[in-house]
């Protein structure tokens, strides 16, 4: 029996299981080969004892359809940094690289297939590079990875956001009210972008195009006349004004490298207000409800897509690459070069031409 090892590291995201599927039901069709997912990312591969997790396709049956992802996740540390505690109660970074190869070994795991964003797939490389074979899967709602054109789960989140962003529109029309709606992305606007052109908002604020408060504040008080009217601005989490700085915070879990965005939308309002905006405002945060639930059909397709890939890439041995969607195909591309360039959205692109075209501000 050849064996493959699974793991999906860093935020969840809808589509992980539909990947875990397309593996499990491709790698079934060909003789002599055992699927199995090591729990919370390589902290299954990591504790003793360890926690492994056969996956066949009775396991996998009909999780394409289930959010989150079934063999867990941990956004924490990693191989290289894994966090041990010390016996003064401190919390220390541990290399443990070299002993997570040692028991793939002993497994006889003839290859990993690491379902992750940015993170993850640096981690890859640096197995790669100390002679693990492995194949990345790029995840996450962020879309801000520049190798794949899409990632899967972002156009889900986009959907939870407009669905939401709907919502709001007969509230803030009956009590004309200006409703700010916070989406995620990190330092990417594409969550806010696709969903400020799908719901139709006044303003889309997004990280790279920093705003001027007095240009929004002007393009929202067209909006009220005679004391009516209602408005809508759609901020992604890591927007900032032209003067100042992100609104973020350092975590303190243990082993967290991120900074934790989020909270723009308060500063925004508080923003608003400073400069002379009358309308009522009203903030929503959207959160971790758009990487909550089923995925939309589109990414089960395309998740399903780099599943089957992924394994066929270890049928043929390409180690050391990610697999990515591009001019609607599947394809795979070198993990340096999927962790080479982060994917902004770029300001002389079409869509932002889209955007200003039907009227939105970007408050610059
Ligand atoms: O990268 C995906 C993402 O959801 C970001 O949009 C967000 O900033 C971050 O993860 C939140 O991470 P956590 O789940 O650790 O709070």
């Amino acid at each position: 029996m050849k064996r493959v090892l699974v793991a999906t590291g860093g935020g969840d995201c809808p589509g992980l299981n539909a990947v875990i599927r397309g593996i499990v039901k491709r790698a079934s069709q060909e003789k002599g080969w055992e699927i199995i997912g090591s729990r919370d990312a390589y902290n299954g591969l990591l504790s003793d004892p360890m926690e492994l997790i056969p996956l066949d396709n009775k396991t996998v049956s009909g999780i394409h359809v289930r959010g989150g992802t079934i063999i867990g996740t941990t956004n924490k540390g990693g191989p290289f940094a894994y966090p041990i505690k010390q016996p003064d109660g401190t919390w220390k970074a541990v290399d443990r690289s070299d002993e997570m190869i040692k028991r793939l070994q002993e497994l006889n795991i003839e290859a990993i297939i690491s379902i992750g964003g940015d993170g993850s797939q640096r981690i890859s490389q640096k197995l790669f590079e100390k002679g693990v074979n492995i194949v990345g899967v790029p995840k996450t709602i962020d879309n801000d990875l520049s190798a794949t054109d899409f990632t899967f789960g972002f156009q889900t989140a986009v959907q939870i956001a407009t669905e939401s962003f709907d919502r709001l529109v007969t509230t803030a029309e009956s009590h004309h009210r200006i409703m700010i709606m916070e989406v995620m992305g990190r330092d990417a606007g594409w969550i806010a972008l696709h969903t400020a052109i799908a719901g139709g908002a006044e303003v889309c604020l997004i990280p790279e195009i920093p705003y001027d408060i007095q240009k929004v504040a002007a393009r929202l008080n067209e909006r009220f006349q005679n004391g009516r009217g209602f408005a809508h601005v759609v901020v992604a989490e890591g927007a900032k004004p032209k003067e100042g700085t992100i609104v973020a915070r350092k975590s303190d879990e243990i082993g967290y490298e991120n900074v934790r965005l989020g909270g723009i939308a308060l500063q925004l309002s508080a923003q608003l207000k400073q400069v002379g905006v009358q309308a009522d405002i009203r903030e929503t945060i959207l959160g971790h409800t758009q990487r909550g639930g089923t995925p939309i059909a589109f990414d089960r397709v395309l998740a399903t897509m780099f599943g089957v890939k992924a394994f066929e890439m270890v049928l043929n041995r390409e180690y050391g690459k990610m697999v990515a969607y591009r001019n609607n195909t599947v394809v795979s591309v070198s993990l340096t070069e999927a962790t080479g360039k982060y994917n902004h959205v770029k300001p002389d692109s079409y869509l932002i031409h889209a955007a200003r075209g039907v009227g939105i501000c970007f408050g610059d």
